[in-house]
């Protein structure tokens, strides 16, 4: 635990629960989205027809019916996977804990996207793991560095082709199929993260990596929290069946099992209602939000200011003139009422002081105007 601090956001959200903010800074989706009403009705059916499993101990791998739903699921996108593939987690941030503790001892190298996801950052430092760092350009990770990295013996590929969390980029077609022909090659791990597949604003959802490779070991993790609700924590991930029994060894280690009660729920929830009317619900709001924010920095922000334009998930990425401080500015903007998250966090070898990371779904459409228009003054008037 030497090496693990505390996270910026974990730090802001207690911030942003004092006081009335404008915030573009944490990961929540929008409450007012949730399906509370069906959630409801599938927990009394859970619990009036099912209601002493429901409320019991229940196997490590999960429920089986929602296991085995989530396997046809995951074949309509490609994976050739079954329902012993799958492990059900306590959301998807355990199931890359999971998979760091088994294929990281101390000083183990795990390649990473540079700026990557904060929390997975957090777990890789608490198994003292060394990074080997990849950056990006529009198209999502440079390959050319993904195979120079993995020639110097990685055992894991921490990858985010859709919507990355933080900078909202996503990983070319090309760019897939050239990472799985070198992930094939080199025999490194990937733990492909596709925490946001659902929430795709533009286009067509692209192959995940893993339906892409024919040798190498493939993680891939996914969860409910973006399409149906976070505090379900329910999420999973699918793998090899001999690696899937080592991780299930673990999730008992750790917690014996993902809630019996929550699983049914999602399970009734999924199989019952409309679940992809639900994404699309989400899809449309999410994406009219996006576009809110867009325009509001076209129409505000210097020149000298560039952001990534996001086809998909909640986060958009700022990149300020070298002088601005990302966490100097934070301090400034919070004083005025709004709050975002500073870009070094996400970093590794402390770079990224002029990024920012701004949430474009949480805050409603007229805050989103008003708090870019704060935020493009102070901006201004450090330029
Ligand atoms: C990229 C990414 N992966 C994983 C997670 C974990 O989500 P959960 O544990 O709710 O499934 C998050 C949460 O925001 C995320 O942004």
């Amino acid at each position: 635990m030497k090496r693990v601090t505390p996270s910026d956001i974990m730090e802001l959200l207690k911030t942003a629960g004092a006081g009335s903010y404008i915030s573009f800074a944490s990961g929540l989706p929008d409450p007012a989205l949730f399906p509370v009403d069906e959630l409801r009705l599938a927990s009394d059916h859970v619990l009036s027809t099912d209601g002493g499993a429901a409320l019991q101990y229940g196997p490590a791998e999960g429920y089986p019916p929602l296991r085995e739903w989530i396997a046809k699921r995951l074949n309509n996108r490609g994976l050739r996977v079954k329902e012993k593939n799958i492990l059900i987690t306590n959301g998807s941030q355990q199931a890359l804990d999971l998979a760091a503790r088994v294929y990281l001892n101390d000083g183990d190298a795990v390649c990473i996207e540079n700026p990557t996801y904060l929390a997975a950052l957090q777990i890789f430092d608490s198994c003292a793991a060394e990074y080997r760092t990849v950056s990006q350009d529009d198209d999502g990770m440079i390959v050319d560095d993904v195979e120079r990295s993995l020639s110097t013996d990685c055992k894991l590929l921490f990858a985010l082709p859709n919507f990355q969390n933080p900078t909202g980029r996503t990983l070319s077609a090309e760019r897939r199929k050239q990472l799985a022909a070198i992930l094939d090659r080199s025999g490194t791990v990937l733990l492909e993260d596709d925490a946001y597949h659902d929430l795709c604003y533009d286009g067509p959802t692209l192959p995940p990596i893993s339906s892409l490779t024919t040798i190498a070991d493939t993680l891939y993790s996914s969860t409910f929290s973006k399409s149906i609700a976070p505090g379900l924590r329910v999420g999973y991930l699918c793998g090899p069946e001999h690696v899937i029994s080592r991780l299930t060894q673990l999730k008992q280690i750790a917690d014996l099992h993902t809630g019996s009660l929550t699983q049914r729920i999602v399970h009734w929830y999924v199989t019952e209602y409309d679940l992809d009317a639900q994404i699309e619900k989400l899809r449309a709001v999410y994406r009219s939000k996006r576009d809110v924010m867009l325009s509001a920095l076209a129409r505000s922000m210097p020149e000298s200011v560039r952001w990534t334009r996001p086809a998909g998930g909640m986060f958009l990425w700022m990149t300020l003139p070298e002088s601005i401080d990302g966490r100097a500015l934070l301090g400034d903007a919070m004083s005025q009422g709004v709050m975002f998250v500073p870009g070094s966090g996400f970093h590794q070898n402390q770079q990224g002081s002029n990024t920012i990371r701004l949430n474009f779904v949480s805050a409603p459409a007229d805050q989103i105007v008003s708090g870019i228009s704060i935020l493009a003054k102070l901006i201004k008037s450090r330029c």
